[in-house]
């Protein structure tokens, strides 16, 4: 209390009647207060969120904020470099804090695994950590704001950004959204510890035609409804501070510029009561959308629409001015968007301490990247979590810590790689590599590493995506497969690190193939040729058509990008020091050209009949049906079963509860976790339902031997979905349960939902 009447003091408030002490007045009153002392270009100056970059110096920038023309930054990441910005706003007329964004995606200075990595752990506790563990290192590098979680469903693997994401399905990614917020908020966005959470991209971004991104959106709005958008509304619920505005349009009309998405839908339906930021650029683009001639009609559009904050602003500082003089927009357009971002500033806690993330400069860490402010043991615990096996020919994993083991492939050594996107605060030198990694758990036994190949062979795709990312070996690309195949030779055991460089799993990078890049699929070949057993470790960031591939490899560990601990989460695998426990946030489909292919998909009026030649069913005819993995598919060193499965009634009425129950037991000779996956069909409903949806999941660890019951409470809210009039309603009829270990094989009991008179 007493720092707040100090703060208002400093803050200048005894001169201004207006506010005379803070700690007496309600947020509402307290922002309405400040607004009523504001010019008009102090209110403008709150709506832009500046991006730290070489287009201004720290000079510049600071005589900006004290001018009152900044209302937030993006883009630095220490202490000693925001704290020089807060003291510039601190000496402006209103003394209004700045605050500072950043974006902390999977970590902060510890790279945890990417999104796509976290979602395939399945482990909401294990998620969570990644969160506050980023909350803690971002907050005390002076960051106030993240833009995450990324919670857009991806369906569409040719889309870079389906890394930094949750995967395909609705209620697996709603699920981890309210999580994530809630781990980077913490008890409240204003603690110290805490950042607020930005949620995008809102929305649709996952669903660019044809994967490519920022390309636009058409979607019916029963499927936006019932697919798309509860993860958005699932972050709200989690309490998420802000909202970031996504790129593409949706049914013609940019995010950026469309009321119905956040007015009607956000705002008003949903009751969203933070701030909705636009995302770098996302403003002026509406003139490449060819809604808005200039810059100032897209200032207008947007505001009226409803975006508060430009990010990467060159639009509001220049226009909102003019507009307002001219009657274009009204000052509450302004006045309703400022009050937004001083909404968020006081829920970041910044007006009672401009400070409470920057600390005081004595304090300051003598090096930010310095070794004791990591968290390699949460990070490598969550890593080993994240990986999943996809194959294992004969027990050939784990592998035993003797022998030589030959270590090949482009990706086996690289540290930025493993990092994966948007890791921007991570340092490559601190990345345990595969290598590292099998390196450091090998107590005896050799380790013989050759490259093997190049990641891209194609300038052009080199140039694009940065020979800075990319460094080719400059050698013929036979040469350094009869390298590695000699290295094979002389090795017990063969493990190919393949895979993608992290910037082609990024923003702009949207591929049209889903293989192997470069002559990674000619290495596995000649791998294969030497007879040596061969285990493919993956790094990627989206699922890859490997289905050549599969065949060869006697046994396949899906890794992502793992982070700064991957390599030691690798090698805990390899080598049988933890069971893996992952599963597949979205299908691996065969090739491109299944795309899309996910599995809640409608049953249509002809589905596939397995076996039956040209029975003019749904289907591709020249390859192989359904996905090369399912969703929710993962193997572990030990087997599971699941038996016994049981509904404790036939019927449901709409008041009532239903339980689901098999019996699982670890019938192999390892401890180890599996993730138990209800899902449910609607078999008749008024309009086609899909063939499955996941309702709930359980992560369950069993001893070797161990048997447990699980069992899922069901009630009518898990049956409800979006009919043809947008209701959201549980219709009457058949629901078949289906309980698996993944999402393809599964154990099915049916019952009937009752109507309100008791009957079907
Ligand atoms: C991305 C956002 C990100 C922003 C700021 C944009 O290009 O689409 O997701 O938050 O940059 O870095």
């Amino acid at each position: 209390m007493k720092r707040l009447r100090l703060l208002c003091a400093l803050i200048g408030f005894t001169s201004l009647p207006v506010v005379a002490d803070m700690a007496s007045l309600s947020k509402e009153a307290f922002v309405s207060n400040l607004i009523n002392q504001m010019t008009l270009e102090e209110k403008i100056g709150q709506l832009r969120l500046i991006a730290i970059d070489e287009k201004m110096t720290p000079e510049k920038i600071r005589e900006e904020i004290a001018a009152g023309r900044i209302g937030g930054t993006y883009g630095s990441v220490s202490r000693y470099v925001n704290r020089p910005m807060q003291d510039a706003a601190q000496q402006s007329r209103l003394k209004i804090p700045m605050f500072f964004g950043w974006d902390v995606i999977h970590g902060h200075r510890t790279i945890f695994p990417i999104g796509l990595a976290l979602a395939s752990s399945w482990d909401i506790g294990a998620i969570e950590l990644s969160g506050r563990i980023a909350a803690k290192e971002a907050s005390a590098d002076g960051i106030d704001m993240t833009f995450a979680p990324m919670i857009d469903i991806a369906r569409d693997p040719r889309w870079g950004r389906t890394s930094e994401g949750f995967g395909e399905d609705t209620y697996l990614v709603s699920r981890i959204a309210k999580a994530m917020v809630q781990a980077y908020q913490g008890t409240s966005p204003n603690a110290p510890d805490s950042i607020m959470a930005s949620a995008k991209h809102f929305a649709l971004y996952g669903a660019v035609e044809g994967g490519r991104d920022y390309n636009s959106v058409d979607m019916g709005l029963a499927r936006m409804y019932q697919d798309y958008l509860p993860p958005y509304r699932s972050a709200i619920e989690g309490g998420a501070g802000a909202m970031m505005v996504a790129l593409n349009s949706i049914n013609g009309v940019p995010a950026a510029s469309n009321a119905w998405l956040m007015q009607d839908l956000l705002r008003k339906a949903w009751g969203f009561k933070g701030l909705v930021i636009s995302d770098h650029n996302g403003i002026n683009d509406l003139v490449q959308h060819g809604v808005a001639k200039n810059h100032r009609e897209a200032a207008r559009l947007a505001i009226r629409a409803g975006v508060a904050m430009s990010m990467n602003d060159f639009s509001y500082g220049p226009e909102l001015k003019g507009l307002l003089e001219s009657g274009a927009i009204s000052q509450s357009n302004i006045d309703n968007a400022v009050r937004e971002v001083l909404g968020a500033k006081y829920d970041m806690g910044l007006f009672e301490d401009p400070y409470r993330r920057i600390g005081v400069a004595s304090e300051d860490p003598a090096d930010n990247n310095a070794e004791y402010r990591l968290h390699r043991a949460q990070a490598r615990e969550v890593a080993r979590k994240t990986l999943v096996l996809l194959k294992n020919e004969n027990g050939l994993l784990p592998l035993k810590k003797e022998g030589v083991i030959a270590l090949i492939g482009p990706l086996a050594k690289s540290t930025v790689d493993i990092m994966g996107s948007w890791s921007a605060s991570g340092v490559p030198a601190q990345s345990v590599t595969i290598y590292d990694g099998l390196k450091n758990a090998m107590n005896q036994g050799s380790l013989i590493y050759a490259r093997g190949a190049n990641l891209t062979e194609d300038l052009e795709v080199l140039k694009y995506l940065g020979e800075s990312e990319i460094k080719n070996d400059p050698r013929p690309a036979a040469e350094m497969i009869d390298e590695a195949v000699k290295a094979a030779q002389q090795a017990d055991v063969v493990i190919a690190v393949v895979g993608e460089p992290r910037s082609m799993s990024h923003e702009a990078a949207s591929r049209t193939s889903l293989d192997l890049p470069g002559r990674q699929s000619e290495l596995i070949t000649a791998l294969k040729a030497t007879g040596k057993p061969l285990v493919l470790v993956l790094m990627n960031g989206r699922p890859l058509s490997i289905g050549k591939e599969q065949k060869l490899a006697n046994a396949i560990l899906e890794t992502w990008y793992s982070g700064s601990e991957g390599g030691n989460a690798v090698a805990d695998v390899l080598f049988g020091d933890y069971n893996p426990s992952g599963k597949l946030p979205i299908t691996f489909p065969r090739s491109v050209g299944q795309i899309p292919n996910y599995y809640s998909h409608l049953n249509t009026g002809r589905p596939y009949i397995a076996g039956a030649l040209r029975n003019y069913t749904s289907q591709y005819f020249d390859q192989s049906h359904g996905p090369l993995y399912p969703f929710g598919y993962g193997l572990s060193y030990t087997d599971f079963s699941l038996t016994d499965m049981a509904l404790s009634s036939t019927t449901l009425s709409k008041t009532d509860n239903l339980v689901a129950s098999v019996m699982v037991k670890n019938v192999g000779q390892r401890d180890g976790e599996t993730v138990v996956q209800l899902y449910i069909r609607d078999v008749v409903g008024s309009v086609s339902r899909p063939v499955k949806e996941l309702k709930n999941f359980q992560k369950i660890m069993l001893k070797a031997g161990e048997e447990k019951a699980v069992h899922f409470s069901i009630n009518e809210n898990d049956l409800k979905f979006f009919n043809a009039q947008l209701e959201h309603v549980a219709e009457p009829g058949e629901f078949r349960v289906q309980i698996g270990l993944d999402s393809q094989n599964v154990k099915e009991q049916s019952f009937e939902l009752l109507s309100e008179q008791g009957s079907g």
